[in-house]
């Protein structure tokens, strides 16, 4: 059904370290011979628990669907996965599909893999570019409403008291849409109330180090933190063994949210070292077969995939943790 693709270049594929894992192609696995098609995934890297849950998600979706996967780990870098991108126009995949490290600098490779006539599909986060033509659909969670519910919670936590709150903040990565979006919803509610007051505000990188190593620079200036804001789990879970360290007991002397809802953070969660945690799915595996498969035979797609997310209280962890997929 689908035109079947020339297979990779040699000069391609010593560009850039890209993982080959063709799915079980039998009727049984979702897909068929002739049908198949090849996806170029170019994930961001392996920064946090959510990030490895999310590799896993897309690896056995693809799998499980019959669908070839080429899966680039750009460590972290734009420069890797632009390259990874243009390995994969060069191999001529079927649809390529990647996981913006920063939003902005898109426009000049999207545009490549446009004249290629070769599909692009965005997950998990957005890119700032204007020209929406560039890729065909961006599945993913609304960062903005995550950092909105993060500060709702606290609103209503200390609703009852007028003294100043003195919070600190753990940003991603600089430039990545979950930082700048979760920054700018959080700020957004607590800014209706002036008792509210950020006194510190710092990347932490999305990872458990950076966090643990921040929070350790946050507690050496100041002595009058009530609450943590941490952009993901890894990095209030870096925090909290930072807070330990300093002989405070997290989630009582410092109140803490955090965004992902991963084992580890529901665990500590449940625990009460952790206060709230507004969940993000890792699980966008599925969704993207499905996109990818549409988007190959030329069907039109929804622009804009949102995933639905809860969130959680430390009684709530409790009960979901058993289940807990991810
Ligand atoms: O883009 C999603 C974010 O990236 C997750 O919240 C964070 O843990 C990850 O590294």
């Amino acid at each position: 059904m689908f035109k079947k693709r020339a297979g990779a270049l040699l000069a391609a594929a010593l560009l850039v370290s890209v993982t080959s894992a063709c799915g079980d192609d039998s009727g049984d696995a979702g897909g068929s011979g002739d049908d198949q098609i090849t996806i170029g995934f170019a994930q961001v890297g392996a920064e946090s628990g959510w990030r490895t849950a999310n590799t896993k998600s897309i690896q056995e979706s693809a799998k499980e669907a019959g669908v070839e996967l080429k899966f680039s780990d750009a460590q972290g870098k734009q420069e890797n996965q632009i390259k990874a991108i243009r390995s994969f126009i060069t191999q001529r995949v079927d649809v390529i599909a990647f996981s913006p490290v920063v939003e902005s600098g898109w426009d000049t490779v999207l545009k490549e893999a446009q004249d290629a006539e070769i599909p692009v599909i965005l997950t998990d986060r957005a890119i700032d570019s204007t020209d929406e033509t560039l890729y065909e659909s961006f599945i993913g969670s609304d960062f903005v409403l995550e950092g909105k519910k993060a500060g709702e919670w606290l609103v209503d936590e200390y609703q009852d008291q007028s003294d100043p709150v003195n919070i600190v903040e753990l940003q991603g990565t600089p430039g990545a849409a979950p930082a700048n979006d979760r920054k700018a919803g959080f700020a957004e509610v607590i800014a209706a109330e002036p008792k509210f007051k950020v006194i510190a505000s710092q990347t932490g990188q999305f990872t458990r180090t950076d966090g643990k190593q921040v929070m350790e620079t946050f507690l050496k200036s100041h002595d009058d933190i009530d609450v943590l804001y941490a952009h993901n789990d890894d990095m209030g879970l870096g925090a909290i063994e930072a807070i330990e360290a300093a002989g405070l007991t997290p989630g009582k002397d410092i109140e803490i949210i955090t965004v992902d809802a991963v084992k580890d953070g529901m665990t500590a969660l449940s625990e009460g070292k952790i206060n709230f945690i507004v969940e993000c799915s890792p699980l966008l595996g599925p969704q993207l077969m499905d996109l990818a498969k549409k988007v190959a035979a030329g069907e039109s797609v929804e622009k804009r995939v949102l995933t639905e997310e809860t969130t959680f209280t430390p009684e709530q962890a409790k009960e979901a943790l058993p289940e807990r997929k991810y």
